[in-house]
């Protein structure tokens, strides 16, 4: 078996290779002076089973190409198998067609890491359950929320106390999983409604906040619009406290500036992204999915 890292979250992959007593393999990587990516396996894996870390987060274009030729190099240089451990999935939103002519990219993106020489793939909170079914190779799909839960666990809140919330429609399968596992807490739903891409606006809340300790579940903040939004619903609504739960960290600007504001007590989330040293606020907890 060897463990390998690309270029995007090598603070991860050497987490992970510390958790596994093992050195991470070396591996060359660079860009030529118009951008093209140059990647060379540095010793031989001729016969091994190859494990590369590499989740595809922005620049998402940049580290998704890079995946790819790793992958190419890898399968040219003899590897008997190679999953790709991408613990963020570019392109997961980009699951189905809302509009007429568009694009499936996070079909297209599969097809392209299958088409690498893939052999299987490992992600963690995959945006929806049918980006699985894109992959013709097995998928093994984990949650992040296994790591939430148990630093929520640790802040020991009451559970007569607790109100999961999703912030939109979509996630409701999602916080009701997260829900059940925090001894059934009750749940309530955020109805949003998005006018352009990058902006939402909440129309409605199900359920009943008041007084709560209110977890609001998704897989990831990218401009913190969506749950920024709902926050300020459930504040209005009279929750006493309000936490935030993702796991991907993808902190687009505005991010930082809306979960930083005073609407959040905690912002809870993981490192299958790395978030930069300013992005870094102190409500920010972040886990490691190691
Ligand atoms: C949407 O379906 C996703 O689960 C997230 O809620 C969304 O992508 C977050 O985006 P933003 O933070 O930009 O509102």
């Amino acid at each position: 078996l060897r463990l390998f890292s690309g270029t995007s979250n090598p603070t991860l992959a050497s987490e992970v290779a510390h958790y596994l007593g093992m050195e991470l393999g070396k591996i060359k990587c660079k860009r030529f002076a118009d951008g093209e990516i140059y990647v060379q396996v540095q010793e031989s894996i001729r016969g091994c089973d190859v494990f590369l870390i590499q989740p595809t987060c922005p620049p998402v274009n940049d580290h998704l190409m890079e995946l790819l030729i790793t992958i190419d190099a890898c399968r040219r240089a003899s590897a008997r198998s190679i999953t790709a451990v991408i613990p963020y999935y570019g392109y997961a939103r980009a699951d189905r067609k809302v509009q007429g002519r568009e694009s499936i990219a996070a079909k297209l993106t599969a097809n392209l890491i299958t088409e690498a020489g893939a052999d299987r793939v490992l992600a963690i909170d995959l945006h929806s359950g049918q980006c699985v079914g894109y992959f013709d190779i097995p998928v093994d799909h984990v949650y992040g929320e296994t790591v939430i839960l148990d630093y929520l666990a640790s802040k020991r809140i009451a559970t007569g106390d607790l109100v999961v919330v999703s912030p939109d429609v979509g996630g409701v399968a999602r916080a009701r999983a997260f829900a059940k596992k925090l001894n059934d807490a009750p749940l309530a739903i955020v109805d949003k409604r998005r006018s352009a891409h990058n902006v939402s606006e909440v129309m409605n809340l199900i359920g009943d906040v008041r007084g709560k300790v209110a977890v609001l579940v998704d897989d990831m903040i990218d401009t913190a619009g969506t749950i920024t939004n709902a926050a300020k619903v459930l504040a209005k609504e009279g929750a006493r406290e309000v936490y935030a739960c993702a796991t991907h960290a993808v902190f687009s600007p505005p991010a930082v500036e809306r979960l930083s504001s005073g609407v959040f007590q905690e912002v809870i989330v993981t490192n299958t992204i790395p978030v930069a040293p300013e992005n870094i606020f102190p409500q920010l907890t972040i886990l490691s999915v190691a």
